[in-house]
């Protein structure tokens, strides 16, 4: 990546009767930045931003979010008219190259894809050492990570051929992994990828196809899950993505970084929020209960939130709810469960938490997951899958920041520093005189 810190002005900072100058950046888009990377050496302290609410922690090119207005681009393109108009390959490429790509470019892509859609027929036998229960997250976290010792010839994260190939193999392979959880966690044979069908459609035949008959590709509901994906895909600095460049700054190989990436995104608070959404909406069950359940969500004293609502970034309604809510409605009008009792629920409970001065003054809108749980599980998926579709589409986004952070001229291995608020040094005490 090249750099394009471009200076604009300094900042004053004064401490101690000291005064400090540095530089301000210029963002193409959104916030510009102060630079503090020679604050400490000059000044002796840290700056505090527990959470990173105020921090850039990278330069980037790949995705830009203005929370405020509820954008959300794509090296440029909104997120909307890729959804619209694009598929999950095309963004993929558009992510990982910056541009979309001509035809001649997006074939030879497609091809490399699906040329490495299979997976090392040993890596199976790690399926075979969970339990059938185990979360298919914990397959997922365990196989993916399991791939630095299948795919030594890519892990060389400074030759950028071999970088290449596993961003190629990552992308390929999470579909079959994540086939391969469902059917483990549902004791039905493995289903192998066919080249002669296009990515998505690919991963709901290995999910759903059994050898006893024929599998018959359902358009619609194929192109609904593609959209779903690219609403997925990527999404700034987000804490798995930002796991993912942690991990990768340290020169840890791309298989072992997308592990990681996989683990922070499982927490209910980020990418395990469609699945817990869903499961509110189940515990909510009528339309009736769901003024109690707004209020447990107001009460501090009681842990509760409305899954599915708040960010951090978006003070206004995510862009891609909006494109989620319309896809969710698609499905459910393509297989004729317009009156899925789940759905009504949801529809009211953002109609009042919308009219709702704690949740308006707050500006928690509904985000991504709040109707992507309501889609996936009406495409067949059961809900502690929801979060696998979600790392699955993510991997595009992590491995290109990871690639962006590896190409990063300024890039070192990320080392946070800390305020210190623990006793100071004293001696050891032996047991009879403590
Ligand atoms: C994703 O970062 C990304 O980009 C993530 C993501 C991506 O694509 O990678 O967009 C994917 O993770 C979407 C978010 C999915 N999570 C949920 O839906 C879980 C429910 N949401 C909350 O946990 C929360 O909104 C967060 C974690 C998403 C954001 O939390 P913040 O920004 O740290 O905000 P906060 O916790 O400081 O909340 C501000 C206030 C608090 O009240 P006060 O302390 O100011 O009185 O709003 C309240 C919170 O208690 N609040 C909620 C709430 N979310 C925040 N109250 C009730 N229900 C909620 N959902």
């Amino acid at each position: 990546m090249k750099s394009d810190l471009n200076q604009i002005s300094t900042a004053s900072i004064t401490y101690n009767g000291e005064t400090t100058e540095v530089p301000v950046f210029k963002a193409s888009e959104g916030p510009d930045v102060i630079d503090i990377r020679k604050l400490y050496g000059a000044t002796d302290i840290f700056t505090f931003d527990p959470g990173f609410t105020s921090t850039a922690s990278c330069e980037s090119k790949i995705t830009y979010i203005d929370g405020g207005a509820g954008v959300l681009l794509y090296r440029g393109y909104p997120i909307d008219q890729l959804a619209e108009n694009s598929d999950f390959l095309e963004v993929a490429y558009l992510l990982l190259n910056a541009e979309l790509p001509d035809r001649a470019e997006r074939e030879r892509f497609d091809t490399s894809i699906t040329r490495h859609t299979m997976v090392h027929e040993q890596l199976k036998n790690f399926y075979s050492g969970f339990r059938r229960d185990a979360h298919p997250m914990a397959i997922m976290v365990g196989v993916v990570g399991a791939l630095s010792a299948f795919y030594h010839d890519s892990t060389d994260v400074h030759d950028p051929v071999q970088r290449r190939i596993a961003i190629h193999r990552m992308i390929a392979k999470m579909p079959t992994i994540a086939a391969m959880a469902y059917k483990y966690s549902i004791g039905q044979a493995f289903v192998f990828p066919r080249n002669d069908l296009d990515y998505t459609s690919n991963f709901m035949r290995m999910c759903f196809a059994v050898s006893a008959e024929e599998y018959e590709i359902n358009p619609v509901l194929c192109d609904a899950l593609d959209k779903i994906f690219i609403l997925h895909m990527d999404h700034e600095q987000n804490a798995s993505t930002s796991t993912v460049r942690l991990a990768g700054s340290s020169g840890a190989n791309p298989f072992a970084c997308i592990a990681a990436g996989i683990a922070s995104l499982w927490g209910p608070a980020h990418g395990g929020a469609n699945e817990a959404a869903l499961n509110m909406l189940e515990e909510i069950g009528t339309i009736d209960r769901i003024p109690e359940f707004i209020e447990r969500a107001k009460d501090k004293s009681d842990p509760f939130r409305l899954m599915g609502f708040g960010h951090r970034v978006y003070k206004n309604y995510d862009p891609r709810a909006t494109v989620m809510r319309k896809a969710c409605h698609d499905v459910l009008d393509a297989l004729g469960i317009r009156e899925e009792p789940l759905l009504q629920v949801a529809m009211e409970l953002e109609r009042i938490a919308l009219e709702d001065d704690y949740f308006v003054s707050k500006k928690l809108y509904p985000n991504i997951d709040f109707y992507s749980g309501i889609t996936l599980r009406a495409l067949g998926f059961p809900s502690d899958m929801f979060t696998v579709l979600f790392a699955l589409a993510r991997t595009v986004g992590w491995i290109a920041q990871w690639r962006e952070m590896i190409e990063d001229p300024n890039q070192k291995i990320g080392r946070p520093r800390q305020i210190y608020t623990g006793p100071g040094q004293r001696d050891y005490l032996s047991l009879d005189k403590r």
